[in-house]
């Protein structure tokens, strides 16, 4: 692997220099890679185990980043994390404690998955400590959903200036509940400790989306009694005790659709192993209306999907990202590279963050006509409406990209840089590569499985996985 040597030189403003990867763009993407269990779920599963009065046994778990964050809280807790090679983890929480503000600290702003931790914590200790929370940074991401649920489940919330101190002095009861909006991270809040709380728990306006039919499931092995109706009611009766469990996540729906797109904007040709169509059906039917092609192949061992560009033009659409079973907000980063090349206006309305269109301004730098407008250009007026939110975007296609220097914002948005850069002509140095560490495992062995030219500074660093195998972390 090589790159042409830039003669550029680093703007002050840049992050680490030594974090950054040189792309050479202008060559389809063709191979295949294979997906492991989902970011969205595996970090969850990992947290459910501290529910369980027996070890719990995940597999087919990514080396990514989120994951060691969620190992290293895990451990100052007293959970024993063990990975026993080939992705498969043991958690086992045998000596559950009060984990070290102070080190906990460390990982504040880290990842926004401490939050999750309130439940099982009070039903285990009776106090949970949450430090800041971290996260990719696309809309202001409160957490009041959250803690107006625990609230109503009996805990109390001391905001200091450390962070959240949370206790349950009459203990955890089961309580009817809305959520304002179908959030996946509060109904993972309500699902983690109404599970072991006392008495039953309706949530109404619950989120459905994949990732949460599999942490209702691995909680059903634990013991736990759940049961999903209509209309986005979740009814939950809480039980004195769960054991362990053994699961296998559904496979990371988000990765097989940023790869999709990858070959779609670089007229490319990638299998993705692991890809279930029954997790990506939305996302399918938006790829065939743009004109992409993709083959199934059921096979429950090598099965994948094939997504390839045909050759021709692609076309423009218009399309809203929605909470389940609409068109994920995540997919939206990848596909509006895609939507760079094809020939028309495409629209796009995005509803569920208020600002995950920024990483926009870098592709209009490299030669994309795309125009961010905070009205509502879709068929339903959103939350973002009125509040000057710029999240609608307008793309006007084919472009002609050209390579330039990319500053990573968040996870979706760094890869849709690095797509971007693929589908360029001319070299790209793309800064912030350690972010697409957090959700996207191999990246770097993955981009060259498929033919990218890569090379730079952070292919030297350990911060770039350059291969599949045992986490570092959980060693
Ligand atoms: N919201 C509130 N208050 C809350 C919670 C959420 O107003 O207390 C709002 C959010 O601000 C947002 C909307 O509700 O506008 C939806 O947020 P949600 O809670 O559903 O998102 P999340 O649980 O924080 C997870 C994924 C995201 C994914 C969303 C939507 C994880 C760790 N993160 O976030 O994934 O985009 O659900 O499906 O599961 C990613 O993987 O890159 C990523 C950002």
């Amino acid at each position: 692997m090589s790159a042409e040597p830039s003669a550029r030189s680093f703007d002050s403003s840049y992050p680490d220099p030594g974090d950054m990867l040189v792309v050479r763009g202008g060559t389809p993407l063709c191979g295949e890679i294979r997906v492991r269990g989902a970011k969205n779920l595996v970090s969850k599963a990992m947290v459910a185990a501290l529910l369980g009065s027996t070890p719990s046994t995940l597999y087919d778990v990514p080396a990514i980043r989120d994951v060691e964050v969620v190992t290293g809280l895990l451990r100052l807790h007293g959970v024993r994390v063990e990975s026993l090679g080939d992705g498969r983890l043991v958690l086992d929480p045998a000596n559950v404690e009060t984990a070290d503000v102070e080190e906990l600290n460390v990982h504040a702003g880290a990842s926004r998955i401490p939050i999750l931790f309130c439940g099982p914590l009070l039903h285990r200790l009776g106090r949970a400590f949450i430090p800041d929370l971290g996260g990719c940074r696309i809309g202001g991401r409160p957490i009041d959903f959250h803690l107006d649920a625990l609230r109503e489940m009996g805990a109390v919330v001391d905001k200091t200036p450390d962070g959240l101190v949370i206790t349950a002095p009459d203990g955890l009861h089961g309580t009817t509940l809305r959520l304002p909006y179908p959030s996946v991270g509060a109904t993972e809040q309500v699902l983690l400790t109404a599970v072991l709380a006392d008495g039953i728990t309706e949530l109404h306006n619950a989120a459905v989306e994949p990732e949460i039919t599999d942490l209702i499931a691995l909680l059903q092995k634990m013991g736990a009694l759940i049961t999903a109706h209509t209309d986005r009611l979740l009814r939950i009766e809480g039980v004195p005790a769960l054991r362990g469990y053994a699961h296998r996540p559904l496979p990371d729906r988000l990765e097989a659709a940023s790869w999709a797109c990858a070959a779609l904007a670089t007229r490319g040709d990638v299998l993705v192993r692991g890809a279930r169509q029954a997790d990506l059906m939305t996302f399918l039917n938006v790829y065939r209306a743009v004109g992409g092609e993709f083959e199934v192949d059921d096979d429950p061992v090598d099965g994948g999907i094939r997504f390839w560009h045909p050759g021709g033009d692609l076309g423009a659409v218009a399309l809203e990202t929605d909470v389940h079973p609409g068109f994920m907000t995540d997919w939206q980063q990848p596909l509006v590279v895609a939507l760079t090349q094809a020939r028309g206006l495409s629209i796009v309305h995005e509803t569920v963050y208020e600002n995950r269109l920024g990483f926009t301004d870098a592709l209009v730098t490299m030669g994309a006509t795309i125009q961010v407008y905070s009205a509502c250009l879709g068929a339903t007026p959103c939350r973002f409406g009125h509040g000057g939110y710029r999240h609608s975007a307008v793309i006007s296609g084919p472009s002609k990209l050209q390579g330039n220097d990319l500053v990573i914002p968040d996870l979706r948005g760094g890869f849709s840089h690095f797509i971007a850069a693929l589908a360029a002509e001319g070299t790209s140095r793309v800064f912030g590569v350690h972010l697409i560490d957090r959700g996207y495992e191999d990246f770097g062995a993955k981009l060259a499985a498929l033919g990218a030219t890569v090379d730079g500074p952070a292919y030297e660093r350990a911060g770039l996985r350059l291969a599949g195998g045992p986490l570092e972390a959980a060693r």
